[in-house]
């Protein structure tokens, strides 16, 4: 039988934390009810203890949504603790997210901590929140810049002390596939008790390489994703949530793992993340860009048009999208020419398309995206020539 993989969506959170971001509370509400309907199983939906802004978004988000498990971050101190689990506490079910760093950079330059005073610390702070909610998260910032063994340490300490997830990110994306693979598996298996515990990973995209990490940890043991959608997030990112979706669902047979996601929800969550945070989605992004499901070419869109899984490994309609995105340029052929005319209701006899076809041509030489509006006056001038 198949293991189902957890979702978790952290747009509202590290997303938000994306340079020049700032959504309000309505707009956060939008993306959580959008989220919700996408099927995610965790919402992020803030850091309370940021700000008011925050503490009321994450309230809100509790109070409004149903169905996701809805989740606060609270670094591994009492305040954080107490402010996330207040703003927490309408929810269904709620998760606090509690985090300590534990690299010797980190460690050393940022919280001027011994380790074993980290591990004490993360042992409180899980406790605590275990007074709160059964439903705790525990992560080692920077963890893949930490030392392996200590890692082992404090996870088990912390599944020990309540925490029923382990977070293990790449915080600053430094990480690559196979190396991230056989560093998720070293610590499954050098951690007692993380039988326990459900192994979750959350990936930067500093070298453009989070998917790609996050699918190698899936294949090593974790089962629970962190990302955002349109991959936003701290400096270049987190792991798109879209992406690895759909890499899940189209290769099952490589992953072999459930979700209970609405997959055409995609395409709409994407475009409202965008909207609202003014963050545009460059036209070559797999998935959810302008050009994911578009063929230029005549060779392409020749094949496309005779059979589509000639060029498309996934329908356009899968993720939500129900248009025709063939874009007609200098490289496209006669034939998908003719099945957009079709399309715009002309049918044109052979000499009449042939000419047409030829203006087309000189068009395009000049202009690179020729829009229906620009076919239809063609095509009428066309018509109307002796
Ligand atoms: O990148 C990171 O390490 C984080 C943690 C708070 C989970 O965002
Ligand atoms: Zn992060």
């Amino acid at each position: 039988m198949s293991k189902r993989v957890v979702i978790f969506d952290t747009t509202l959170r590290d997303g938000e934390q994306s340079p020049g971001v700032s959504l309000n509370l309505h707009e956060k509400l939008e993306i959580a009810q959008q989220l919700a309907r996408l099927g995610v199983d965790v919402i992020e939906a803030g850091f309370p203890i940021a700000s008011p802004g925050d503490f009321e978004a994450v309230k809100t988000v509790a109070e409004q949504v149903r169905g996701p498990v809805i989740c606060g971050l609270a670094r591994a101190n009492r305040k954080d603790i107490e402010r996330a689990a207040e703003a927490l506490r309408a929810a269904e079910e709620a998760r606090i997210h509690t985090f300590i760093a534990t690299s010797p950079i980190h460690m050393k330059h940022k919280l001027r901590m011994e380790p074993d005073k980290v591990l004490e610390t993360a042992v409180e702070a899980v406790k605590f929140a275990k007074s709160f909610t059964s439903n705790v998260e525990f992560s080692a910032e920077d963890a893949f810049r930490s030392d392996v063994e200590f890692l082992c340490r404090i996870f088990t300490a912390a599944i020990e002390a309540g925490a029923t997830t382990i977070n293990i990110p790449d915080t600053v994306g430094y990480a690559t596939p196979q190396e991230y693979g056989a560093f998720i598996k070293a610590i499954i298996n050098g951690t007692p008790n993380m039988d326990k515990a459900v192994v979750s990973v959350h990936c930067h995209n500093d070298l453009g390489l989070a998917v790609a990490n996050t699918l190698s940890a899936l294949e090593n043991g974790a089962l629970q994703v962190e990302g955002a959608i349109n991959g936003i997030g701290e400096r270049a990112g987190n792991a798109s949530l879209e992406e690895v979706i759909m890499a899940l669902y189209t290769r099952k047979s490589v992953y072999g793992l459930d979700m209970s996601i609405n997959k055409s929800e995609l395409y709409r969550t994407s475009r409202l993340v965008s909207n609202l945070t003014g963050m545009l989605v460059q036209p070559n992004k797999a998935i959810v860009g302008k050009n994911a499901f578009a063929h230029e070419s005549g060779i392409h869109q020749d094949g496309v048009l005779k059979e589509r899984t000639t060029y498309e490994i996934m329908n356009p309609e899968m993720i939500g999208i129900f248009t025709n995105n063939i874009v007609l340029g200098k490289h496209s052929g006669r034939h998908a020419f003719r099945e957009r005319l079709k399309e715009l209701g002309y049918t044109l006899d052979d000499d009449k398309l042939a000419k047409a076809f030829a203006r087309f041509k000189a068009l395009a030489d000049r202009k690179r995206d020729i829009t229906d509006d620009d076919l239809v006056v063609l095509v009428e001038d066309e018509l109307r020539a002796f």
